[in-house]
Formats: C-alpha cells, structure tokens, sequence
C-alpha cells in the first residue's frame, strides 16, 4: 500500500485555489480528500491527478457531512467560501451563511476527530480601507459600513479569523491563517476583474473600453503558480497563529491595466468610466515582508502572467 506524509482534507478544492493547493499536496505526497459542493468548483480542473485523490461533494453548511469528511484526517485547509464580488452585493444571507456555519463546522469536526492542524483562507477584504499602504498583517480589520452588503464577504472572513485564532488557541497545535491578494491564473472564474476585461478584449468591436471607476484604482494581482509557492511556504515554515498576506507588491492601477492587455490584444482603446461600486476599493498593496522572510518570492511577472493567460485559455 501507497505511504503517504499526512491526509489532508481540502473545503472548496475543486475551486480555483484549492485546484492549485490540491496539486501541490498530491505533489508533496500527501493524501487529498476534496469537498466541495461545486457550486463554483469543477472535476475537470484536474487531468493526470483526478484519480489520486477523494472527491467529497458536500456542502459546508452541513454538519454531518463535514464531520464525516474529516474522519481519518490530520489537517485541513479551509477554502470553501462564495467568491466574486457581485455575490458580494447580490447574495449576502448566502455569503454570511456559508462563512459561520462553514467555518463552525470545520472547527468542531477538527475538534472532533482530533485534527490539530488547520489553514484558513481569509482576505485581502479584512482591510477594506487600511490606514497603511502597504498593508502589512497587524492592520485593523474594518467593516466600514454595516448596511452595505458588501461586507457580508469581509465581514465573514474577520469573523472566520476571530474564530481560527481564539479556537486555534484552545484546541490546534499549528492553525494558520492566509489572505489571498488578487489571485489570478485559468481556471478562475469570470467574476473578477482580469478574466472580465480578457473576456471583453476578445469580443472588443470599436475603441470604447468600459471600466468601473477612473480607472485610478490600484491592485496588486498574484499569479496562480506564485500563490501556490507562497502557500507552501506557509506549509513548511508557518508558525502557529500567525497570519500572513500573499500577494506581490508590483502596484499596477486598473487603467494600466486596462492599456497592458490592449497591447497584448493589439488594440487601441478609449476608456469609458463609470462609478465605483459602493464601497469598491481604491487602493491595495499588501506588504509582503512577513511572508519574504519564510522564503516567498514572486516568480511571474504580471505582464509575463497576462500574456501567458491570453494565450492559454478562453473564458466561457
Ligand atoms: N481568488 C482570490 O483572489 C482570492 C482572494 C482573497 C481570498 N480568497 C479566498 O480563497 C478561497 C478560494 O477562493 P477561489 O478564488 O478559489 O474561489 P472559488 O469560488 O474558485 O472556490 C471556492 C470553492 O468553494 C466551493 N463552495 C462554495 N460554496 C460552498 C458550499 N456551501 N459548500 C461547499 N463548497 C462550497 C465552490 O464550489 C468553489 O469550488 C476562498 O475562501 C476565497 O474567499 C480568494
């Protein structure tokens, strides 16, 4: 029989991210169970490696499914969550239930089974306005306002962290929590802005280019094979209770953004503004010191990362 390092048992792995987290496991030879419930998620993101590992569908607002997927685990990365900001604003019952009960039941089924190591998926959203840019881990969590729906996404990852550090105290030997900046990559979903504008450059008829806001907007976009490095460094070298951003500091706005793509389509463009979403955010950077030091380095460049998305794969 096969020897393995750990099982590990992957929520939300047939998502963007957890594809990525889930071929790096099978990678390091680890034992993968993924639940999902593929409401985003799907099997196909997985070619030579969808026979090593279990596919669980469940939803993570289930109880008993949770508990029984955790069995005969040894640590879990916690992922499952609704992506996208239009969700934010459109579904934020859904969003706020799926963030307390998920996280709920991933802790009391680890309590449970005995799992004492746990990863934690939170956001670059935990920061919305930060008084500091970069931002580095130690910023004050806000929820700016508590009418807008918006928050419902941020708000649920502060409450997932509230929850992974004080629990994480009590029951877990190594609980570590991560906040994703602007992942990018195939495979992710048109809900975001690089997807959308790619999407829109392939049917571009004229010159106009709607984008939201003035377009001063600034982001820091990590590529997908980046992402996964920085959250094997975590795997190695993450200490207990700590969190950590993963992201790059290469500050792009989203009208150079815009001009980027437009080069590598060979199209010339007039950009159309038009309003922020309410409570959309105008600049982020994270400081990325904190996960320097544990050995991350961004590889892909984003103009190197565009390209090769262009050239890899139509969004549908
Ligand atoms: N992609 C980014 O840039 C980014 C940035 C910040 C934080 N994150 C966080 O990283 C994690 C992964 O994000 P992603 O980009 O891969 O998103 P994704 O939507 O591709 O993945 C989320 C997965 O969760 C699953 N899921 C949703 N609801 C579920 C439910 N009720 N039960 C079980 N499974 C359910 C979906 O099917 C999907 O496979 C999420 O927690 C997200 O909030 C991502």
């Amino acid at each position: 029989m096969k020897k393995y390092n750990k099982s590990f048992l992957v929520t939300g792995g047939t998502g963007f991210i957890g594809a990525g987290i889930t071929k790096l496991l099978i990678k390091k030879n680890f034992k993968v169970k993924i639940f999902d419930n593929n409401s985003r998620g799907h099997l196909n993101k997985f070619k030579l490696e969808r026979k090593r590992f279990k596919f669980i569908k469940g939803d993570i607002r289930n109880r008993k499914q949770v508990l029984r997927a955790c069995k005969n685990v040894d640590a879990v990365v916690h992922l499952a969550y609704v992506n996208g900001t239009k969700y934010f604003y459109k579904e934020p019952v859904k969003i706020l239930e799926i963030a307390v009960k998920g996280i709920l039941n991933v802790i009391e089924s680890c309590i449970e089974n005995n799992i004492k190591e746990l990863y934690l998926a939170s956001s670059s959203e935990v920061y919305q306005t930060p008084d500091k840019i970069p931002t580095d881990e130690y910023e004050m969590l806000k929820i700016p306002d508590i009418h807008n729906p918006r928050y419902s996404y941020g708000g649920g990852k502060i409450l997932t962290e509230l929850m992974g550090i004080n629990y994480g105290k009590k029951y877990f030997k190594k609980l570590i929590i991560f906040r994703p900046h602007n992942v990018y990559g195939s495979d992710m979903g048109n809900e975001h802005v690089i997807p959308e504008f790619i999407n829109r450059f392939r049917n571009l008829k004229g010159k106009k280019f709607k984008i939201q806001g003035n377009g001063d907007e600034t982001r820091s976009f990590i590529f997908i094979d980046d992402f996964v490095k920085g959250f094997e460094c975590i795997l190695k070298k993450g200490k207990h209770l700590e969190i950590y951003n993963i992201g790059t500091d290469e500050l792009v706005s989203i009208k150079q953004l815009a001009f980027k793509l437009a080069k590598i389509f060979k199209k010339k463009i007039v950009l159309k503004k038009t309003k922020l979403a309410r409570g959309g955010t105008k600049k982020r950077l994270p400081s990325i010191r904190k996960i320097k030091k544990i050995g991350f380095k961004q590889n892909v460049k984003l103009e190197e990362g565009l390209k090769s998305l262009v050239q890899q794969k139509l969004y549908d």
